[in-house]
């Protein structure tokens, strides 16, 4: 990655499938070693954004830079400079937790005695040493995300993309989740996220960006989105800020309700 204070800078990014306009013109900017949180409904067009910067699809128009290169022109570059946790589990259940991490390593080309380290030490570090031999079929929801977001970090990357990281955990399993992120901050790693929860962009992100419809409606801190809107949970920052509910054809779902309709 080249040094630039500026890790992924976005312009008038546009995509649409068929006659559905998914992206309508997204700007955004994350500065190195901040956290990024992009907060919408389903189908607002959070993991395009995310395929988009992370090179599995190609945007219709506008720019996108990720580590300084550009994802069109230089996806290999971007490539190497990232990690990605999908919203969908990349972990393979026929494999045991060790195993689906050398897997990574040796994806990575990581030398032998350095990936042997690496894996125990992401298996410590994750709370999966004692499960390390199981697979991961056995494992619970809770544990195959920590999983899946240790194997993202076999290869040390210092720019990380996370799509949905605590959608189906329970509270506790979230938490876990907020402090493995707040220690990847601080070993300065930029780290872009989507989700469905203010509150999880309010206890990690310094930028949040409220996407709507495929357009960046607000963007802002999370106290300053919460003050614009004069609530404290999605719905009401979203019902302030776009003049109608973030569950298309409701005004009273809550995260539970789509949790169950997903
Ligand atoms: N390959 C595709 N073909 C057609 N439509 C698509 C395709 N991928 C995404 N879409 C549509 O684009 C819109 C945005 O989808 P996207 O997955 O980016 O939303 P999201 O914000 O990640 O939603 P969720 O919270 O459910 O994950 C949706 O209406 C979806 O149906
Ligand atoms: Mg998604």
């Amino acid at each position: 990655m080249t040094t630039s204070t500026t890790a992924i800078e976005v312009s008038g990014l546009t995509k649409s499938y068929g006659p559905t306009a998914v992206l309508r013109g997204v700007d955004l900017t994350v500065p190195t070693g901040t956290v990024y949180a992009l907060l919408g409904p389903n189908g607002a067009g959070k993991t395009t954004v995310v395929n988009i910067l992370s090179t599995l699809i190609t945007a219709d128009a506008g720019t996108a830079r990720v580590g300084g290169y550009d994802v069109r022109t230089d996806s290999d570059a971007v490539r190497r400079s990232i990690g990605v946790t999908g919203q969908f589990s990349a972990v393979d259940e026929l494999l045991t937790g060790r195993e689906n991490l050398r897997l990574m390593a040796d994806l990575a080309h990581l030398p032998r005695i350095e990936a042997r380290a690496r894996v125990e030490d992401l298996l410590g570090r994750f709370d999966l040493a004692d499960a390390a031999d199981r697979r991961a079929s056995t494992y619970s929801g809770g544990m195959k995300r920590r999983l899946d977001l240790a194997m993202t970090l076999v290869a040390r990357p210092r720019l990380i993309f996370l799509d949905e990281p605590t959608t189906g955990l329970d509270p506790r399993s979230r938490r876990d989740l907020w402090q493995i992120v707040r220690e990847l901050l601080a070993e300065g790693v930029t780290v872009l996220l989507t989700t469905q929860y203010l509150e999880e962009a309010d206890q990690l992100a310094h930028t949040v960006g409220l996407l709507d419809a495929g357009r960046l409606v607000a963007e802002g801190t999370p106290a300053d989105l919460k003050a614009q809107a004069g609530g404290d949970t999605l719905d009401d920052v979203f019902l302030a800020l776009t003049g109608h509910s973030a569950t298309p054809g409701t005004d009273t779902g809550t995260d539970a309700d789509r949790e169950v309709a997903r």
